[in-house]
């Protein structure tokens, strides 16, 4: 059941259900910890989640010092100042609440407590996890929205302010101790944010279904959490207080950050430019371009073969077409765009959103071979 509290142990131990982060504070009570410092956001704050999660620790007797000065798009000055807040307060772990942005500070916040900087250092790109050992101090993350999965992830995704680039760092030891899927944490959060951010775990999940690498876990995991999405997010959306429905989506979400593991794909390539160039919603990104991005990958045998299973998992007829026309529907009754036609976008950028895609990390792992102008006539069509 939705409402009941479950354990589970994989990706990492999950600890979900209404109450959950109420019990992990016992938890850690119990295991001695006495200081800890919570990363959160000014949203997170001003939702008043903040306060909540430090009563539950209050209650137990853990003293949480708060660190919430993190930007939409964090900074690695965000990192650093994180890390002088955690050595002052004298904190024994870090607990990170709230959207992807916060997770992220978090995790590094973790690595800049016992590493030495600069941050750029354990860029991925520079193979530089090596240089992570795990003599971190315990990490808890509890989600308030239900869409990164960053919850159940082992990279961080921090911008450098000097050269407004972003660096990704992976490690197996930024995956949190506990992931805390609290669906009361998340009944704040407004229709539009659970619509956006909701359909962007569903298409964690289908990307990952469709991308061409072998990952059965992967497959199964994603279609699973694809037919949880579909079903609940529309609940959701018009009712937020649904516990039932906002704890699918918590699990949707964490199942999607599991799964594209596999891969992700050019939707995410396209709404990654989208974001940089003109500010869009991540979430809302990859709904406006994901019918378009659709029907462009069912051209590839495989993927046409996928969507035609996942129609009929859904309650539709057994061809891709019909998928498309559901998830169509599905976009518009939680209010998201199917196009990009009311964003404005010029034409005159389309090669620079194509250059940006082409480039992304996401784009090879698409299931169809994306060559040069593919993007370009994608993008022709949506606004
Ligand atoms: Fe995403």
């Amino acid at each position: 059941m939705p409402t009941k509290r479950h354990g589970y142990n994989f990706p990492t131990r999950i600890e979900y259900g209404p109450g959950a982060a109420k019990d992990v504070a016992k938890t850690l009570a119990q295991s001695g910890l006495k200081k800890g410092l919570l990363v959160s956001d000014k949203g997170v704050e001003q939702a008043g989640l903040g306060d909540t999660v430090r009563g539950y620790f209050k209650a137990v007797g853990i003293e949480l010092a708060t660190f919430s000065d993190v930007k939409p798009n964090p900074v690695d000055d965000n990192v650093y100042d994180g890390a002088k807040a955690f050595k002052a307060a004298g904190a024994e772990f870090v607990l990170g609440l709230g959207g992807g942005s916060a997770l992220d500070v978090a995790k590094a916040v973790k690595c800049m407590a016992t590493h030495e900087g600069p941050l750029e250092k354990y860029d991925d790109m520079k193979d530089g996890s090596q240089y992570i050992s795990n003599n971190m101090p315990p990490f808890y993350a509890i989600p308030t929205t239900a869409g990164t999965g960053s919850e159940v992830g082992r990279s961080s995704v921090i911008t450098l302010k000097s050269t407004n680039k972003k660096t990704i760092i992976f490690s197996p030891y930024f995956m949190p101790n506990i992931a805390v899927l609290d669906p009361e944490l998340t009944v704040t959060l407004p229709a539009k944010l659970t619509a956006a951010t909701g359909v962007d775990a569903f298409v964690h999940n289908l990307e990952a279904y469709v991308a061409d690498a072998y990952h059965p876990l992967a497959d199964g995991i994603a279609k699973e959490a694809m037919v949880r999405a579909y079903h609940n997010l529309p609940i959701a959306v018009k009712d937020g207080k649904n516990l039932a429905a906002r704890g699918e989506m918590l699990m949707a979400s964490a199942m999607g950050a599991t799964a594209f593991q596999k891969s992700l794909g050019i939707n995410h390539s396209i709404a990654h430019g989208l974001g940089v160039y003109f500010d869009l919603h991540h979430g809302l990104a990859n709904a406006a371009v994901l019918k378009e991005v659709m029907i462009y990958n069912m051209q590839e045998k495989s993927v046409a073969e996928k969507l035609a299973h996942l129609s009929m998992l859904l309650g539709g007829q057994r061809n891709a077409e019909s998928f498309i026309e559901l998830l169509s529907q599905w976009l518009t009754g939680v209010g998201m765009p199917t196009d990009l036609k009311s964003f404005n976008i010029p034409a005159s950028m389309i090669p620079k959103l194509e250059a940006y895609a082409l480039e992304d990390p996401c784009c090879s792992g698409n299931p169809r071979k994306v060559v040069p102008g593919d993007v370009a006539d994608l993008l022709k069509k949506l606004i």
